[in-house]
């Protein structure tokens, strides 16, 4: 695997854009969040990061409460234009319809979900401040919900990404606490697939040896065989040459005897002429 070094970038994208609701001496602000995330589910407890510039600061350190509200992609120019400019200088109170809950803080009622807040402890880090606050209640878009539950295709959350672009969900969605378990049955099978293969593998490659071995001891038996009958082939013509031998000798020494026998029949025949 090839990887590129991109330098300290806090990769943890996509993450919502979310926008922050505040209300002090009855001017209500809205402003854009990403550094934002849940603390605990239960008790349900949330942050915010906010620059220590950030009119939001002083407003929710002045009421103790916010709201956090989700925008649909579908506001994402009234939802961009908040984290551009500042409460200090301009006058974003209209942008969203407030509505108001048991704490006062303003929600906006164009974000299909909204959060309502109490602050509970500010963190300082550098030129931030991190608001800790615990939810105090929770509203639906009634046309986002399926089944009474939030659906996050019908909320259509907007996302920030690591390129500076605004996105949504798509229609991907797999069941949470399920597909992890699928997963460790899926590498539990595979281990046992991989086990099995290793048992076949082990299987084959002993009878391979065998089956080697044999062969080794086929063509040292062949070899063998070829040896025995190249030296019987030799032994054969050894007997052959000297048979052939012994007959020529045993021709020539009949053909010497006929000589001899026919010289004394001469020899005989002409005594017998002469007497
Ligand atoms: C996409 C996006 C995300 C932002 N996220 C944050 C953030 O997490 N924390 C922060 O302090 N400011 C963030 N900002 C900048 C603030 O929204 C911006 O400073 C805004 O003017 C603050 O408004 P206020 O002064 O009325 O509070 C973000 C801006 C954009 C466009």
């Amino acid at each position: 695997m090839t990887k590129k070094e991109i330098g300290a970038v806090a990769c943890l994208y996509p993450i919502p854009a979310v926008v922050v609701g505040t209300k002090v001496r009855g001017k209500t602000d809205y402003a854009l969040f990403g550094n934002c995330g849940i603390i605990s589910a239960a008790p349900a407890t949330v942050y915010i990061s906010s620059d220590k510039k950030n009119f939001t600061n002083s407003s929710i350190k002045k009421a103790k409460v916010f709201s956090i509200n989700v925008p649909s992609a579908g506001i994402a120019a009234a939802t961009d234009f908040c984290g551009l400019f500042s409460g200090k200088k301009t006058d974003k109170s209209s942008v969203f319809t407030a509505f108001f809950g048991a704490t006062g803080a303003p929600m906006a009622e164009e974000c299909p979900v909204n959060i309502e807040c109490k602050l509970k402890k500010i963190f300082n880090f550098d030129d931030t401040e991190i608001f800790v606050a615990e939810i105090v209640n929770s509203f639906v878009s009634e046309r986002c919900l399926t089944n009474g539950q939030p659906d996050i295709e019908k909320i259509a959350p907007l996302i920030y990404d690591v390129a500076n672009k605004y996105r949504t969900i798509g229609k991907w969605s797999v069941d949470a606490e399920k597909i992890g378990r699928d997963f460790q049955k899926q590498a539990e099978k595979r281990a046992e697939e991989a086990m099995r293969t290793a048992k076949t593998e082990k299987k084959a490659a002993k009878l391979l040896k065998k089956n080697k071995k044999q062969e080794a001891k086929r063509e040292e038996k062949a070899a063998q065989a070829a040896e025995a009958e190249k030296e019987a082939a030799k032994k054969l013509k050894k007997t052959e040459k000297k048979a052939a031998k012994k007959v020529k000798k045993a021709e020539k020494k009949a053909a010497k005897k006929l000589k001899k026998v026919k010289k004394e029949n001469n020899i005989a025949h002409e005594t017998v002429r002469e007497l």
